[in-house]
């Protein structure tokens, strides 16, 4: 329809690099956007400290616990601050929580995919984070003020996670012929994967236009999962690793890497719920929701009470 006299004044301050806040006037569709990315965004977060929760009781050192205990405690914290930075929206915490349960809302397909072996806690921090890091921090330039600022939180996390991934990946590569199989192994498993979560391909990107004209995307899925590769194919010969597609070679002209592109069918059957490990993930999240009544139930009453204290 024709685009209102608000409308145009709100696409002139995003053009201008102004951040929106909260109690600002934005378009209902700007709204809606942000919330559902933000909110997956969350979800993501939250969902995915189960496939590395998996491992903490099995890291080879204590000081390898620790350090997954630590990076597993920062993935809950990102999703906490990114539910706030969803609520300032006006959707509550409960709605996206049902969401999640409930199946309708999308987290990312990455957490689908199951953790084997310790080089998996590699590979992930390696590639998962990576993969993260490269979308997240062109997002610390979003036009939400309050995603904007958590994104500049969360990704210098991030880097601490992505280091201790490929420093584990180091340990690996370069440590016996058997622990040097489970490094590549754990590489052929995560890079289709990691490569998927940046989206489907621009040609099938439903949100990519209007949200880059919003600034709520600062770059298309094909661009960062570009930049992704040519970031990490260096990383992985420098673990003497090698990266499962034939088809990778340098292209001087682009001045990147050609490489083939995931198994769209394959991305698309996570989606719909049917990835290796999607009802294991929703499963453990539903049941640590219902697990947690008895503790929400004794959280309100005390509330409650306290309240009728005061009013006394
Ligand atoms: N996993 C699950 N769903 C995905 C994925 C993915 N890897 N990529 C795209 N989708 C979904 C979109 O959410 C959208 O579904 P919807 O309309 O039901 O919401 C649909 O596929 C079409 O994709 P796009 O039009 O490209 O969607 P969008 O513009 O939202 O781009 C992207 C997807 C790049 C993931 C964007 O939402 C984004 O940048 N999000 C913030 C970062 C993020 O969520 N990271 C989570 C993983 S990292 C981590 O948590 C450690």
């Amino acid at each position: 329809g024709e685009e209102t006299p608000e409308e145009r004044e709100f696409q002139d301050r995003i053009d201008r690099g102004e951040k929106i806040e909260p109690k600002e006037w934005m378009p209902a569709g700007y709204r809606k956007t942000l919330i559902r990315q933000i909110s997956q965004h969350a979800h993501s977060e939250i969902v995915g400290q189960l496939p590395e929760g998996n491992w903490i009781t099995r890291a080879p050192t204590l000081e390898r616990k620790q350090i997954l205990l630590a990076k597993v405690q920062d993935e809950a914290g990102h999703g906490l601050y990114l539910y706030s930075a969803a609520e300032t929206l006006g959707i509550s915490r409960d709605e996206m929580y049902e969401q999640l349960h409930s199946g309708k809302a999308k987290y990312s397909s990455i957490f689908n995919y199951p953790t084997l072996t310790w080089a998996d806690m590699g590979a992930v921090g390696w590639l998962v984070d990576g993969a993260a890091i490269m979308n997240q921090v062109p997002l610390q330039r979003t036009s939400y003020g309050p995603y904007s600022r958590a994104m500049i939180r969360i990704c210098k996390e991030e880097s601490f996670h992505q280091r201790q991934g490929y420093h584990i990946m180091m340990k690996m590569a370069r440590g016996t012929e058997a622990q040097r199989e489970m490094a590549q192994d754990a590489l052929n498993r995560f890079w289709y994967p990691a490569l998927m979560m940046f989206g489907p391909s621009d040609a099938n990107s439903v949100h990519s236009e209007q949200s880059m004209a919003w600034k709520i995307k600062i770059n298309t899925n094909d661009e960062l999962r570009q930049r992704f590769v040519n970031e990490t194919v260096p990383q992985a010969e420098f673990l003497g690793l090698e990266v499962p597609d034939p088809d990778l070679a340098w292209n001087e002209e682009k001045g990147g890497y050609d490489f083939s592109q995931p198994d769209w069918d394959e991305f698309f059957e996570v989606l719909k719920g049917n990835g290796p490990c999607n009802k294991e993930r929703l499963g453990a999240r539903v049941k640590a929701w219902e697990d947690g009544a008895w503790f929400r139930d004794g959280l309100t009453a005390y509330a409650e009470k306290a309240s009728a204290r005061r009013a006394a």
